[in-house]
């Protein structure tokens, strides 16, 4: 997934020299897993998508490096804990921190990088920072929100499809919509298209948790660089699952129900198992199409921007890679 690769290197520039100096400091112990975690990859969607919204307002860009790397910072630290909640052993190809060092270090390592993120956000040139902190931490807390819904939904039979999207929505969707929002905002962009670009990062937001879901069912491990099937050895309620149940005859349903409350089984053949009644039950098929319908969203919200045509091409393109992805 190469995005907005005119910030990209800059970015990873930035990010490379505060790295630097976050692996001197002490205890080495604490700042270690920061570095491993960051130095793993990822793609950076949210600060240059940050980045990017600002760019559509301002040619200024350097002054608010701080606040993408502060949004990256957050974000890798929700995959810290969000890996150990999900007892996920891999992450972009790597050991995830709980098992590379430990439980006590993924959750202080974590913590730390939560409190970074706000301190560099602090570090922001900006004349209603209170703005920008109110928005991040409403942020924070709704991704709290949303993993707690997510948990939840393990252990429930019942979940409904309006109830999971509401989850996704906070678990995923607005630290994406959020990132887009504080870059229209530290750039001073008209109100209006700061709402706009908000309303663009909760569409495409939703559609990338869609297709995060869908790859833990059927991507390729090597390329997305987690095990695939952790969701649904884990119970996880997703759309995939939902709508599984929905379609499937009462015999598929009953299956699908026994793999869910069977507690001890072999993983491969659950997964097979599971995947294979998602997608003979049409489940897999009404997944991409609700994906497609959230993408169209997001570009009825693109298409109001008060920016040039020209200039909304990369979140076009971006809109679409969302879906397209593979990592
Ligand atoms: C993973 O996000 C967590 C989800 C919200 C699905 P990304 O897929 O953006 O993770 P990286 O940073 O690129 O590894
Ligand atoms: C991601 O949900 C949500 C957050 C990390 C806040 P997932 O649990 O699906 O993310 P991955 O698949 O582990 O990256
Ligand atoms: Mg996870
Ligand atoms: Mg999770
Ligand atoms: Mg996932």
């Amino acid at each position: 997934m190469i995005i907005f690769q005119n910030l990209l290197p800059s970015f990873e520039r930035i990010l490379q020299s505060e790295l630097r100096s976050i692996q001197r400091t002490e205890p080495l112990q604490l700042y270690e897993p920061v570095a491993y975690t960051l130095q793993g990859g990822g793609k950076r969607i949210r600060p240059v998508l940050l980045l990017h919204a600002a760019s559509l307002f301002t040619h200024q860009l350097e002054q608010f490096y701080p606040a993408a790397f502060a949004i990256e910072l957050f974000h890798n630290f929700t995959l810290l804990h969000d890996d150990m909640m999900d007892h996920a052993g891999i992450r972009r190809g790597l050991p995830t921190v709980h098992i590379k060092y430990s439980e006590n270090s993924a959750i202080l390592s974590g913590d730390a990088m939560s409190i970074m993120a706000f301190r560099y956000l602090s570090k922001c040139n900006c004349i209603d920072l209170a703005t920008i902190f109110d928005l991040f931490s409403t942020t924070a807390l709704e991704v709290c929100e949303g993993q707690q819904y997510d948990m939840e939904f393990e252990q429930r039979d019942s979940v409904l499809i309006p109830e999971y999207l509401e989850m996704i929505r906070l678990k995923t969707a607005v630290l994406l919509a959020c990132s887009l929002k504080i870059g229209a905002l530290l750039a001073s962009s008209p109100k209006r298209d700061c709402e706009l670009l908000y309303d663009f990062g909760i569409n495409i937001g939703i559609a990338f948790q869609l297709q995060d879901d869908w790859l833990d069912v059927y991507g390729d491990e090597n390329t997305f660089g987690k095990k695939i099937g952790g969701d649904i050895c884990e119970n996880k309620k997703t759309f995939l699952y939902l709508k599984a149940l929905e379609l499937s005859t009462d015999k598929k349903r009953s299956i699908l129900q026994s793999w869910i409350d069977l507690k001890e089984f072999d993983a491969n053949q659950k997964i097979n198992a599971v995947r294979d009644i998602y997608t003979e039950s049409g489940a897999e098929k009404a997944t991409r199409a609700l994906m497609t319908k959230y993408h169209n969203q997001a570009i009825e919200a693109l298409d109001q921007l008060s920016i040039p045509k020209s200039d909304k091409l990369e979140l076009q393109n971006f809109a679409q890679t969302v879906v397209d992805r593979v990592k």
